[in-house]
């Protein structure tokens, strides 16, 4: 078979793990060629094709971003869009397209697939929130680098006796957030799902330095809500073509506020982008290796429309449709164990 490959939307650790995977079995398992599209759904409007071979994939399982570079492109916003994707793929004689993205790419995605255009999609996103799989590859490399500077930041804050307020990615969901501020011990951990109690947050801060400790950690995520306007903090007024703010402050609101209400010296870091760069973890790389042979193994089983997924240690897969209807929050669970870790102030 002739199958295509992009990658869309915001780049993640194991993307190209992912695409080694399924040129790798496609090839060798199957007789498959591949040709990838280049920047995401861009590639498939403009055609811009890079050939996938056994050469081209060969030494990127360790990289981070994407040997086919990515872009936040939406088709169903360019007139004509999804017809011209439908003739390049065409063009390129294409018997399948494997999309590896997160909710937007699989939305585009999708709108194909109810024109007819064979697709079989990989979830991806760091912020681990897609619906219908229990991971997303990229997560767990995103959480090792935010606890990591989560156990930097212990160091510094204890030295100045200062709180910090690290702030860490999730746009809809605080799932790094609750990761990264479990394993990296923070103070009080804040999320989309729930909305900010700054009053709760200082009785815990003041509570500590009453027992002895000169320092505070919070980790916020970026899609935490602000409790004055419950909006979310944003960095200028730009979108991107899917609709999105860009999302930052919330870690420097926090901090201010914690700063003018206690006293206590207080700075923020935000994380940003460090969190997706560089090289993925071995579990990711695992996991976005099971998916890219998963997706080429669905492509040979004539079962397009589906994502592959992970549920609990299998490799399955669902209707795509089903993935993109909402998002995956934090399980309730996790924050109650976050939350069992400090005093209830309030009994
Ligand atoms: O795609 C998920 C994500 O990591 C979000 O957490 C974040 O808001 C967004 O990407 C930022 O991406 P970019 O700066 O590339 O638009």
């Amino acid at each position: 078979m002739r199958v295509g490959m992009l990658t869309g939307g915001g780049d993640c650790p194991g993307l190209n793990a992912v695409i080694r995977a399924a040129v790798r079995k496609g090839i060798f398992h199957y007789g498959d060629e591949f040709v990838g599209f280049l920047e995401g759904w861009r590639g498939v409007l403009e055609n811009k094709t890079m050939p996938l071979t056994i050469e081209s994939v060969s030494g990127i399982l360790h990289l981070g971003g994407t040997i086919l570079r990515t872009s936040r492109t939406n088709v169903r916003k360019k007139p004509g869009g999804l017809e011209q994707c439908i003739s390049v793929i065409q063009q390129n004689k294409l018997d399948a397209l494997i999309t590896i993205g997160g909710d937007d790419t699989q939305g585009v995605a999708n709108a194909l697939i109810e024109k007819g255009v064979k697709c079989v999609g990989v979830p991806k996103t760091i912020d681990n929130d897609l619906n219908g799989t229990d991971a997303c590859f990229g997560f767990d490399t995103a959480v090792s680098i935010a606890t990591e500077a989560v156990d930097r930041l212990h160091s510094t804050a204890e030295a100045h006796s200062r709180v910090i307020v690290c702030e860490v990615m999730g746009r809809d969901a605080g799932w790094i957030a609750v990761y990264s501020g479990v394993a990296g011990g923070a103070d009080a951990i804040l999320v989309p799902e729930v909305p900010i109690d700054l009053d709760a947050v200082i009785a815990q801060i003041k509570d500590r330095r009453a027992r002895g400790k000169n320092f505070s950690i919070i980790v916020v995520a970026e899609g935490a809500k602000m409790p004055a306007s419950d909006a979310k903090a944003t960095h200028g007024s730009k979108l991107d073509e899917f609709g999105h703010e860009r999302l930052a402050g919330i870690g420097q609101y926090v901090a201010d506020e914690i700063e003018k209400r206690t006293g206590f010296e207080t700075r923020s870091v935000n994380l940003g982008h460090t969190q997706r760069g560089g090289t993925p973890t071995a579990y990711d790389r695992m996991l976005a290796t099971r998916y890219g042979a998963g997706a080429i193994d669905l492509v040979h089983q004539n079962r397009f429309g589906r994502l592959v997924v992970l549920r609990g240690t299998e490799i399955t897969d669902i209707a795509l449709a089903d993935a993109i209807s909402k998002n995956r929050t934090v399980d309730p669970k996790l924050l109650d164990l976050a939350k069992s870790l400090q005093p209830d102030l309030k009994a």
